[in-house]
């Protein structure tokens, strides 16, 4: 479960009857895009249905018969699944072949031609191969070559049959490019509901599948996110959601510019990506919302820490720590201690690492720098799929607050034609 450790320090007098209000228009998806609040209560649905036995079952397969499992999205179709991998597998997992299988890779996140022939190389030394191209639209370039380039990779290696066997897509239930070509060529589809958006999808098919191959318990994430929804639609005054979604928009309304969310746990990277996707993408517009960036400390505490502390105070701070001992790592003495480590011998690395975040959290605040302290007390799926859904309900709230459509993207679109409008014309 997330929570917000110093949400007290924030007086919420002035935002209380908006809050009220828009939480009310999210329960009753009255607000502008509530057509697309499905993934309020879709993971407790889902997880009674035979799409979400046949995920289990579908992963499993791929869990023991690949070595090499591709990943083929971007944006909302990809990030999510890479948050929770990256949060709950190992760091090597990829170079531990003997140990971890399959390998899991990334594709069609951007139009690099080195990534692309990169990966071909690694993929030519594995001996089972399987994708999961994944696109509400079916239209998005990036996924389409990247998914053209690896289909004939796999075509040129193994049999039509076996191909089709490989091939997992996940896109829109009745329509689309990508629709059209897996029921062409029979491929195992998963779908993709209408009422929830790329970005709010991780908890369907979307990142359900990857995340399932990857070995990672998708009940225990569901778990997570339905306890965390009975939180987040408690009574504001225990509703740590509600009242970050209070604390981030009354930073803005004070002037506040740039939101920076800074984890001290490196698994979290890819969470921090999503992160910044999810409240970048819903909120904004109209040339309002907190700019969403991110630091990893202690390492962007040797580069941006500077500014952090001492550039133009446009900032807020949105921390996220865990609290727990996932992992167990001592220091060992030293004959010499010319490094004055000596000291800290009896502390876990964990403990030195929450004093770090203890000392940059004091320091930020005393630079002037509001920060907005949120935990969980360890990594786990549990915890995971809790802090999804406390994300996903507290960016659809701060967008309300802020009177945009926390459902839409029409500035990516922007790009999207032009490019087309260059490469097509
Ligand atoms: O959140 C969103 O809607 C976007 O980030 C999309 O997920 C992203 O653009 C990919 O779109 P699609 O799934 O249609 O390929």
């Amino acid at each position: 479960m997330i929570t917000f450790q110093n949400r007290t320090t924030f007086d919420y007098s002035d935002i209380l009857s908006d809050v009220y209000r828009v939480a009310q228009q999210i329960e009753d998806e009255s607000g502008i895009g509530g057509e697309y609040l499905g993934w309020r209560t879709y993971p407790q649905r889902y997880r009674k249905t035979d799409e979400y036995r046949k995920i289990n079952t579908v992963a499993r397969e791929i869990n023991q018969a690949a070595d090499a499992f591709v990943v083929i999205g971007v944006g909302g179709s990809y990030l999510g699944a890479r948050a929770v991998i990256s949060a709950l597998t190992h760091t090597y997992a990829n170079e531990c072949t003997d140990i971890f299988t399959p390998s899991i890779y990334y594709a069609g996140k951007d139009l690099s031609a080195a990534a692309l022939s990169d990966l071909l190389d690694v993929l030519q030394s594995k001996k089972s191969i399987y994708l999961n191209v994944i696109s509400k639209s079916g239209t998005t370039l990036e996924t389409s070559i990247a998914f053209r380039v690896l289909r004939d990779f796999l075509e040129k290696r193994y049999a039509a049959d076996d191909v089709r066997k490989r091939i997992i897509v996940t896109t829109d239930g009745a329509s689309g490019a990508l629709y059209d070509e897996a029921r062409k060529n029979g491929y195992r589809r998963f779908i993709i509901p209408d009422n929830i958006g790329g970005r709010y999808s991780v908890l369907t098919a979307v990142g359900l599948l990857p995340i399932a191959v990857a070995g990672i318990s998708i009940d225990a994430l569901i778990d997570g996110a339905c306890a965390q929804r009975e939180e987040c639609i408690k009574d504001f005054t225990e509703n740590n959601c509600l009242q970050y979604a209070a604390a981030r928009t009354m930073v803005y309304r004070k002037g506040v510019a740039v939101d920076v969310f800074a984890i001290y746990e490196p698994k979290l990277k890819y969470f921090a990506e999503w992160w910044k996707q999810l409240f970048g993408e819903s909120e904004g517009k109209e040339h309002k919302g907190l700019f969403p960036t991110s630091l990893l400390c202690t390492t962007d505490l040797h580069s941006l820490g500077q500014y952090m502390q001492e550039g133009a105070r446009i900032m807020c701070e949105t921390v996220l720590g865990v609290e727990g001992d996932n992992c167990s790592l001592h220091i060992p003495k030293s004959d010499s201690n010319s490094d004055g480590v000596d000291d800290l011998v009896n502390l876990s690395l964990e403990e030195i690492n929450n004093s770090a975040q203890r000392a940059t959290i004091a320091a930020h605040q005393e630079g002037g720098v509001p920060v907005l302290q949120l935990s969980m007390n360890s990594l786990s799926a549990y915890n995971i799929g809790a802090a999804i859904y406390f994300f996903e309900y507290a960016c659809a709230v701060s967008a309300y607050l802020l009177g945009v459509n926390p459902f839409d993207q029409p500035g990516v679109e922007v790009y999207k034609k032009k490019m087309r409008t260059l490469l097509f014309n």
